[in-house]
């Protein structure tokens, strides 16, 4: 056994206690307001369940060290069998369907836990349970917010069903969406044979102190309105030797039922460690980093600790540590970036090390690499295996509740569809046929050979008043505008400048591919600077002017030649008045270079059309004038031919807009900034197409960009007898 030396005398209890914020809290941490639920305990000592003891274990051996792993089994030992437990959030379901097919094997098993708010991907993947008798979804689901404690909560119940399931595992290993294994099943499988009743963790390899500050180990955190809330300083236990690193693990099976189900089964024996650690960590910013790593140390399951995570990790701490949870958890977290080609020789480098998957992986990021590795492990797809090089990720599915729709979005979809309509009954060259289109199903954004492509519009229709719904799909593409007015200093090296939302600093990208940006959208505008051989520096302005022609934002900034892409985050207020906006930008004291972006009128919201009192506050602006410091220079720059006070009537206009009016006006802005490419009809709206039959129309599961051609690559089929495998 294994105690730390310089701890207590063994077999002796150890009080605890935890504070909640009765001091006055540091000036960064925040209370959870009054409409949260869960409110920060009037007794401190509440917070971490009262004070408890801990009990630390008889020793007999001063330090712990961690295992070495066996390279191969001592004995002739059965192989293991490998309960995969998925842990997942977003809409990336391809990839995850491409991730249980490369991890398949009718011996392991799978649990999936799908975070409670995303509907999409727990709709669509539930479907496998029914042909897959070792795949399972978890029903009852957490709301699994980042860094949050809810992701301890969640892995332990997932464990406690997977030992209550009747699934003869050895290990559970925990995986998200976004990763993938760098070795094959077999090897993966031979090295934990070797290693059975073994627990793989990894250590932060720092001073304790240092990881426990840095980890904000010492607070208390609360989870509540899925946000971490900071509400204090805290004393950790006492007699317990706290460690911890990554949250991704592979842990034995007794190990599992030790944690587990102490914790989960109320009719269990209660461990007092485990009991212990669970208050403690119920009140900690990313508790999966620690707990299992601190439950091993200070168990009988210490001398079963191997220090490894059996991951590479692209830890790019430069992009990946921006503050960029700070909306969700009190504090500044780091992520790891998605690997591309350029990481190839570290995903090489794993080859000969007991390292068995890497993350992270997105192929709206990048799928080459994902290519790269499945070649690399299971050898070159078909040369004539469809769409290998194509991704397709869903943007708006008609039956989710959760998230709720974004209502720019799905006035877009529906606006887009009615654009795709016009232009099939132009296609039909006249011969009467009227397209009327019906309800937006889905939107999905089409990537191939890594690059953005367009988005998809699935849409139902009927045809010439007919009452048979037909549905199409369409691909539309959004339309930049750009225009360089003087060739000088940065705008002559003007790569890119555009305005769009959801900006990822990690990866340096719009996460809003189709850029619609509603009233309440936070419109960014993401710029970069060609490379350039003697590499300047440029002090830029960007003057923000709205439909109605008015000054309503400056942004002060610092350009780079062949800087990565950067992007600048205007205070403008809410709701932005709809309509085309113009951002210009100045070099030496005048406008070089500008770019428009288009603010959707609202046609829905929340799911219904708007009515005209709503139209009248959703379309009128912010209402208040726009402070900005020296705005009467800055204005003399802009261009003085816009007659602003017609912008000003027409704005008002438009503001009383509803209905097919609305409508009108949302389509006409929408024809300016996206282009509809092609539209493809599905196999099953063909029966009504006599109706028109003129219209010249692929089927959409022939056509390569559409969401209904084939994807062979994700696509989950039957087990193949011989070699157990998808
Ligand atoms: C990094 C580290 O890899 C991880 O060890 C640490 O716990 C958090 O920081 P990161 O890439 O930032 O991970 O997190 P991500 O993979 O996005 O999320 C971690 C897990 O939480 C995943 O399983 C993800 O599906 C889940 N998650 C995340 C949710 O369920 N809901 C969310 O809103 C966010």
């Amino acid at each position: 056994m294994c105690l730390q030396s310089g701890y207590p005398y063994a077999g002796v209890q150890y009080s605890t206690e935890c504070f909640c914020g009765n001091e006055e809290p540091p000036s960064a941490s925040r209370r959870p307001d009054s409409s949260c639920n869960m409110k920060c305990p009037a007794d401190p000592r509440e917070a971490c369940g009262g004070y408890f003891t801990i009990n630390v274990y008889e020793t007999g051996i001063a330090k712990f060290t961690p295992q070495v792993p066996r390279e191969v089994a001592e004995s002739e030992e059965p192989p293991v069998r490998i309960a995969f437990l998925l842990t997942l959030n977003g809409r990336a379901l391809r990839q995850v369907r491409r991730l249980i097919k490369v991890l398949f094997h009718r011996d392991h098993f799978f649990y999936i836990h799908v975070d409670a708010r995303q509907d999409y991907l727990y709709r669509e993947l539930l479907v496998l349970e029914r042909s897959l008798p070792n795949i399972r979804l978890a029903r009852h689901r957490y709301a699994t917010i980042w860094g949050g404690a809810s992701l301890l909560q969640m892995l332990l119940a997932s464990m406690n069903e997977l030992l209550e399931l009747g699934w003869d595992w050895d290990f559970v290993i925990n995986l998200s969406e976004s990763d993938f294994p760098v070795k094959t099943n077999n090897q993966l499988v031979d090295f934990l044979t070797a290693n059975k009743g073994r627990n793989f963790v990894k250590s932060h390899g720092r001073e304790v102190q240092r990881f426990i500050q840095k980890q904000g180990l010492d607070k208390t955190f609360i989870e509540c309105d899925a946000h971490m809330w900071r509400t204090g300083d805290r004393r950790l236990p006492w007699g317990i030797q706290m460690d911890g690193g990554s949250d991704w693990v592979a842990l034995s099976r007794p190990f599992v039922a030790y944690v587990a189900t102490a914790v989960q089964d109320s009719h269990a024996q209660k461990d007092v460690l485990v009991e212990g650690l669970n208050t403690v960590f119920k009140y900690t910013l990313l508790p999966a980093e620690s707990f299992f790593h601190t439950a091993l140390r200070n168990s009988q399951f210490c001398d079963t600790y191997i220090d490894n995570n059996l991951h590479v990790t692209n830890w790019k701490r430069r992009l990946g540590c921006k503050c960029q949870y700070k909306h969700v958890v009190d504090w500044c977290g780091c992520s790891p970036n998605d690997f591309k080609p350029e990481d190839w020789p570290r995903l090489q480098g794993t080859e000969n090390r007991q390292l068995f998957f890497a993350r992270k992986f997105e192929p709206v990021v990048n799928q080459a690499i994902i290519d790269q590795v499945e070649d690399w492990l299971y050898g070159p797809y078909p040369s004539n295996i469809a769409n290998l090089k194509s991704y397709w990720q869903s943007v708006y599915h008609y039956a989710d509740l959760s998230p709720p729709p974004d209502d720019s979005l799905v006035t877009l979809a529906a606006s887009l569809a009615r654009m795709s309509a016009k232009s099939l009954v132009l296609k039909s060259d006249g011969n009467g046929c009227f397209v009327h289109p019906g309800n937006v199903h889905e939107v999905t954004s089409y990537h191939n050979n890594d690059n953005y492509k367009g988005s998809l519009v699935l849409f139902e229709a009927l045809l010439n008043g007919g009452t048979e719904k037909v549905v199409f799909e369409t691909l539309v593409e959004p339309q930049h505008y750009m225009t360089v007015l003087k060739d000088t200093g940065p705008s002559g090296r003007l790569k890119s400048l555009l305005v769009s939302s959801d900006y990822d600093q990690k990866e340096q990208m719009s996460r809003n591919f189709l850029h619609n940006l509603g009233p309440f959208s936070e419109p960014i505008l993401v710029y970069q600077l060609d490379v350039s051989p003697q590499p300047s520096t440029y002090n830029v302005t960007f003057l923000w002017v709205d439909p109605a022609g008015q000054l309503t934002e400056m942004s002060e900034v610092h350009m780079e030649d062949g800087q990565a892409i950067n992007f600048v985050k205007p205070l403008l207020h809410e709701p932005l008045l709809p309509g085309v906006w113009t951002v210009n930008m100045v070099y030496d004291t005048a406008v070089v270079a500008f770019t428009q972006f288009l603010v959707t009128p609202l046609q829905f919201v929340s799911g219904t059309n708007v009515s005209q009192q709503q139209a009248g506050f959703l379309h009128s602006g912010p209402g208040q004038p726009y402070p900005i410091h020296d705005a009467a220079v800055w204005d003399k720059l802009l261009d003085n031919k816009v007659d602003r006070s017609a912008l000003q009537r027409k704005a008002l206009v438009n503001a009383r807009r509803f209905g097919l009016d609305l409508k009108d006006w949302i389509d006409s802005l929408n024809s300016k900034f996206y282009k509809v490419l092609d539209t493809c009809i599905t196999s099953s709206s063909i029966r009504a197409l006599s109706e028109c039959e003129r219209l010249p129309l692929e089927l959409c599961e022939n056509t390569e960009w559409s969401s209904l051609a084939p994807d062979p690559k994700s696509r989950i089929t039957l087990v193949n007898l011989t070699t157990g495998r998808l």
